[in-house]
């Protein structure tokens, strides 16, 4: 098996939809017609949820009209909030065909399929014109990306001069990771997690300018010690919670944020 492969059948769970439609039958909504809101963030596999979504789209400018890139896109939660909330058209892209296919029918039953696509693939070679976009996102995908150069190569190939890439990653702050499972790998094997400045480095390789950097480790064990009282996204749950929130607390790790533009 690839190392892509790997990283696919971890999140390739069976039952994603069926825990989604769930969650949105339990708020009390039709689950063949719904907002994207009803999900309440259950369709976001990051720490801060919804709301860490919506600084980040406002921090990488993100309004009406913008047309946005997901990296690693997921069950597609980020995707329709950006559309349903800010007004973008967005496609994802996603190495995991069971989430893929779980974002499209979850577009569909909440009618964003005119401005919400996907396609799956990997970052490492998107399958996207040059100058196709004002913004890209990538929201903890880099954890999983051993060639963080090629990704953001392409970031900088796919979008026009002077657009926007955030990236929101959980980054390695000092010492070293010894305890897995974590949220995403059940080992060392498949974990590729690297300090902000390897980021801001291979950013700038890449032909990227960075504009800020941000971290909010408060938010994440906030975010965890919720997830461990039974308010977690699907996906996020057993032993690797209680593990990234001893490697916050301890310091090693840290969610953190880092907005670039492409020079011209
Ligand atoms: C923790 S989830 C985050 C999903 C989404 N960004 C969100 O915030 O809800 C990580 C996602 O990255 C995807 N992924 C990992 N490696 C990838 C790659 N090389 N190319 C595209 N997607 C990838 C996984 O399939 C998974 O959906």
């Amino acid at each position: 098996m690839s190392y892509e492969e790997s990283v696919a059948a971890h999140y390739g769970r069976d039952n994603i939809e069926d825990q989604l439609l769930a969650a949105v039958r339990d708020a009390g909504k039709d689950p063949d017609h719904f907002s994207p809101a009803d999900l309440h963030g259950a369709d976001q596999l990051h720490m801060g949820g919804p709301a860490a979504t919506a600084r980040v789209a406002a921090r990488a400018g993100i309004s009406a009209g913008r047309r946005v890139l997901d990296i690693g896109s997921g069950m597609g939660g980020v995707a329709r909030h950006l559309a349903h909330e800010f007004g973008a058209t967005v496609h994802g892209v996603d190495l995991t065909p069971e989430l893929v296919a779980t974002a499209r029918s979850i577009t569909r039953r909440t009618g964003l399929e005119g401005s919400v696509t996907f396609s799956q693939g990997s970052a490492v070679a998107l399958p996207f014109e040059d100058s196709s976009f004002d913004t890209a996102l990538m929201i903890h995908v880099g954890m999983n990306l051993r060639e963080k150069d090629r990704v953001f190569a392409e970031a900088a190939r796919v979008l026009r001069p002077g657009g926007v890439l955030a990236v929101y990653d959980i980054m390695l702050l000092g010492g070293d990771i010894e305890t897995y499972p974590l949220p995403w790998a059940e080992t060392a094997e498949t974990s590729f997690v690297q300090p902000p400045l390897a980021y801001t480095d291979a950013l700038e390789a890449a032909g990227f300018d960075v504009d800020l950097e941000a971290k909010t480790v408060e938010e994440g064990i906030a975010f965890l010690e919720q997830a461990v009282a039974g308010d977690a996204p699907v996906g996020l749950d057993g032993q690797a919670v209680p593990n990234l929130m001893a490697a916050f607390r301890a310091g090693i790790l840290a969610p953190v944020e880092i907005y670039a533009h492409r020079r011209a």
